[in-house]
């Protein structure tokens, strides 16, 4: 087994800040950094108004830097060994799916929402999330940056974001909504992926040892402990990888959407129809009438909100191993009606579900590819990884990288003295 022995935030710090003093010279004054994060449940269910619940992890991108004088903005990727440099009143988009895009558009969507970048910059950042995996490398990479921008001042601290740094739980929250919501507008308007909130709001309200709930159409949002003896969050890779915006992602909500259109006349709501608003029993009761891809689709996503709070009640009442299984059914739904797992995940959750210590797991993000997430006792996670490792090999000659994880804080930058 290959168990990542993923670099401490220490270790990404002293390369970010060696990088930029062989980029830039002398020293940055302001580092930021944002979690990955693991989706535990509610999978598609955010762009379609629903409810997901998820945890920020131990994985993160670490962005150093400083303003400068001018409107020049100069970024170096470590993991690419590569530059890109633009100006802070032009932004310009780069290749799809490309990092500089990313970061690009980080500054296009906080500019625009919080009154233009006040200076250009030069920075530096690293990371541990594995790309294209499913832990949301990207909403990582978009949190730093953003933390970055404001903790220098190159994003005024207007309106709401007075609020960041506040005691008053209230200011603080909106605060880090609205970020998280310009940054989910940078990924559909610039990076041009129509993606929901979870990735965004994961990483900018993550939170040690804790399950992050958050409704999708309210934006109300919550913690769910996850315990005294919390179990391990052990993330197994399936070595296979994947990239958003390929196009079967948008192909999923427009499927989605072409249920909520067949229902746009049946049924009344304040705002917009989302598949959210349809119950259950409406869905089944015009199941003939619906396109046959749709309505599995729309089935999962109706199914899966119901996982998401069942989940969630199952946790406040410390019941570990119904939270589990209502993640392997979140799994199974994902496979039959959603249609967004792989034979190489399906076959790691066949694995996990063999491997001592194990209570749930399913594919996290958007799928196809990357990572699965395994609740897992924590006293067993090592036999666990070491079992799933075999059973996996087995199955389909393929090597997993497992990742023990637990829950960890969100977004946040300092100042260097
Ligand atoms: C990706 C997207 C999220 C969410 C998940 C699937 O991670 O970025 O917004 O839709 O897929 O739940």
């Amino acid at each position: 087994m290959d168990t990542s022995k993923s670099l401490s935030t220490q270790d990404l710090l002293g390369v970010a800040r060696e990088t930029f003093a062989d980029q830039f010279g002398g020293i940055p004054s302001v580092e930021a950094h944002a979690p990955g994060r693991v989706e535990l449940l509610g999978n598609h269910t955010d762009y379609n108004g629903g409810l997901v619940m998820a945890s920020a992890i131990n994985r993160e991108t670490v962005v150093v830097g400083r303003p400068i004088p001018g409107r020049g903005a100069l970024v170096h990727a470590v993991a690419f060994d590569a530059s890109d440099t633009f100006l802070v009143d032009r932004v310009e988009q780069t290749e799809p799916g490309s990092w500089t895009r990313y970061v690009r558009g980080v500054c296009w969507a906080l500019g625009e929402r919080f009154g233009g970048l006040t200076s250009g910059f030069e920075a530096v950042f690293v990371g541990n999330v594995p790309l294209g995996g499913g832990l949301s490398s990207s909403a990582s990479l978009q949190a730093a940056w953003a933390r970055f921008l404001i903790g220098a001042g190159i994003v005024p601290r207007t309106g709401s974001l007075t609020g960041l740094d506040s005691s008053d739980p209230a200011l603080h929250d909106q605060a880090r909504m609205d970020i998280a919501q310009a940054l989910r507008r940078s990924e559909n308007a610039f990076v041009e992926v129509g993606s929901g909130l979870l990735d965004q709001f994961s990483a900018m309200f993550g939170a040690a040892n804790q399950a992050l709930t958050l409704d999708c159409l309210t934006l109300k949002h919550g913690l769910v402990p996850l315990g005294e003896h919390a179990p391990a969050i052990v993330v197994c890779d399936s070595g296979t990888s994947r990239r958003l915006a390929d196009g079967m992602y948008d192909r999923r909500v427009a499927e989605c959407q072409r249920v909520v259109d067949f229902f746009r006349s049946r049924i009344a709501v304040e705002g917009e129809l989302m598949l959210r608003h349809i119950p259950l029993a409406d869905l089944q009761a015009n199941w003939d009438a619906l396109d046959p891809v749709g309505r599995k689709r729309a089935r999962h996503v109706l199914t899966e909100n119901e996982r998401v709070s069942q989940g969630a009640e199952a946790l406040r009442n410390g019941d570990l191993t119904r939270f589990g299984q209502l993640i392997s059914a979140s799994h199974a739904s994902s496979r039959d009606d959603f249609e967004n797992s792989s034979p190489a995940l399906d076959a790691l959750i066949e694995a996990a579900a063999e491997a001592p210590g194990f209570l749930g797991g399913k594919l996290s993000g958007a799928g196809w590819a990357g990572c699965t997430v395994n609740l897992v006792k924590a006293e067993q996670a090592a036999d666990f990884g070491a079992a799933l490792a075999r059973g996996y090999h087995k199955r389909t000659g393929l090597n997993t990288v497992v990742h023990v994880c637990h829950a960890a804080e969100g977004a946040s930058a300092r100042q260097v003295d």
